[in-house]
């Protein structure tokens, strides 16, 4: 079993015994991997109130960071982009029937493939948001997002090219330039009104001939742009004009806050700008099924899609295949109810610091996303990060020097390998709040000085989290 080197615990008693500080969630719960209540919606509403108790499943947002962090007491982990609610009915109701049937042999997901797994991908798309132009013999289903990406770079990105991004950026993108070898061209958004816009001068100056595709997050994690259909047809024309292919992440795209609108890049009226295209999707984001590892791709244009599919050898699995086909064809109504809790959720988040912790600032409500993004530039200040991070890295460095390896560049910030104060507010707001958030830097360019906390989560857990953040800092006097 593995230990906990602070207590000297197993892991698993270690669990069981820890009590959360605040409460909110209570250990020696039987374990969430016990079993799933058929949570039939009462009078169709959806609970996202009360908190699942995720400890003890090997979760990334709550284990690994218990584990990490050496944690005693944990309030929240508001990290890794997944949620914390149960899933959709629909979800475990078709997981329970597949698996009454005990065999696990190979699934046919080839030409001509699961004809109705592809139409509920087509049909939720139509019917929520008006896609139309999505053809099953342009589409292709992978094991992730990122192996979609990855597959379309291999075609069109030569070792040591370059892919332009608009940053700060998901961090997950650093790792697609890595393993095809390619190198991130970053343009640094403005921050203006309150919210994060494109810099069209300077994204259009990195258009040089070496630049190949663009990745394109839409909505944006992590500063939670909606970006308009003005804005993205300018960055589609933009990339025409330079003979770069976009590619268009909407994995985000069913958490749009109150009062704003996605605007999918495939539906967009210049037609040669979509063609100039690729979109990836998931159910994982939306209903929380990353752990199921299943995500597509379609593009209006056969060559994207041929060379695309060509090198996208998805490894996928029945029960991913089970659930994200369940999710869309029965999960409507949950996604609807869960959007707009998270909707509030922003809300809360923006007003609650506003009013709470003077030492962070927030822009606007986010428009996307159950991601917040924090400006902890006085937080850094406040408790030396600058000087932990250095003291950090000349550590590590001398540690490095001993053994030959080299300690150093960009790519260590974004892999966290190198400390940064962001990496040490992430630590302190873990040892003093009991709450875990990803430090900025991990998100590229721009990412300095900034948070991104997950919200994906009861309020009552936001609440606690905030709270006990506001109260840590508050001791700072
Ligand atoms: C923008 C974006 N793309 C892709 C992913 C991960 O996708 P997958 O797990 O399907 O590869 C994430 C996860 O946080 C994400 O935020």
């Amino acid at each position: 079993m593995e230990q906990n080197a602070k207590n000297g615990h197993d892991r698993r008693s270690f669990l069981t015994n820890m009590t959360l500080s605040t409460g909110v969630l209570t250990l020696g719960l039987p374990m969430v991997t016990g079993g799933v209540e058929s949570a039939a919606a009462a009078e169709g509403k959806y609970d996202f109130d009360t908190p699942y108790n995720r400890i003890g499943t090997d979760s990334v947002k709550w284990d690994s960071v218990i584990r990490s962090e050496n944690m005693t007491n944990i309030v929240a982990g508001m990290g890794i982009a997944d949620l914390d609610f149960k899933c959709a009915p629909a979800i475990t109701a078709a997981l329970r029937k597949r698996i009454t049937h005990e065999n696990w042999g190979y699934l046919d997901m080839g030409s001509p493939g699961p004809t109705a797994f592809k139409q509920g991908l087509i049909d939720w798309n139509r019917k929520r948001y008006g896609i139309t132009n999505i053809n099953p013999s342009l589409m292709g289903i992978s094991t992730g997002v990122h192996d979609g990406i990855i597959a379309t770079m291999k075609a069109y990105c030569p070792p040591g090219s370059k892919v332009l991004m608009a940053t700060p950026i998901y961090n997950g993108f650093y790792g697609d330039v890595k393993v095809t070898n390619t190198v991130a061209e970053e343009s640094l958004m403005k921050f203006t009104n309150g919210r994060y816009e494109i810099d069209w001068e300077d994204f259009e100056r990195r258009m040089t001939p070496d630049v190949k595709v663009s990745i394109l997050c839409n909505p944006q994690n992590p500063v939670g742009r909606a970006w308009t259909k003005e804005e993205l047809t300018k960055y589609g024309e933009l990339c025409l004009k330079h003979k770069i292919i976009v590619l268009s992440d909407e994995i985000h795209c069913d958490f749009i806050s109150k009062g704003q609108k996605y605007t999918p890049f495939s539906s967009l009226d210049n037609k040669d700008v979509v063609n100039n295209s690729i979109t990836y999707k998931s159910a994982s984001k939306s209903f929380s099924l990353a752990g199921m590892k299943c995500a597509w791709f379609f593009t209006t244009n056969p060559e994207i899609f041929k060379v695309t599919a060509a090198n996208n050898r998805a490894s996928l699995n029945t029960l991913g295949m089970i659930s994200m086909q369940a999710a869309y064809a029965g999960g409507g109504d949950w996604m609807t109810q869960c959007a707009s809790y998270l909707s509030d959720n922003q809300d809360f988040l923006n007003s609650y610091i506003k009013s709470n912790i003077p030492m962070i600032k927030v822009g606007n409500r986010q428009e996307a996303t159950y991601l917040g993004w924090l400006d902890t530039t006085q937080v850094a200040d406040r408790i030396g990060a600058k000087k932990m991070a250095d003291e950090a890295n000349k550590t590590a460095e001398d540690a490095a020097a001993k053994m030959g390896t080299d300690y150093s560049g960009a790519a260590a910030m974004v892999t966290r390998t190198k400390a940064t104060p962001e990496l040490m507010v992430e630590h302190w707001f873990a040892k003093n709040a009991n709450v875990q958030i990803n430090p900025g830097t991990s998100f590229g360019l721009g990412g300095q000085n900034h948070m991104r906390m997950n919200i994906g989560t009861s309020r009552k857990t936001l609440k606690a989290a905030l709270d006990s953040m506001s109260a840590s800092l508050k001791k700072l006097g």
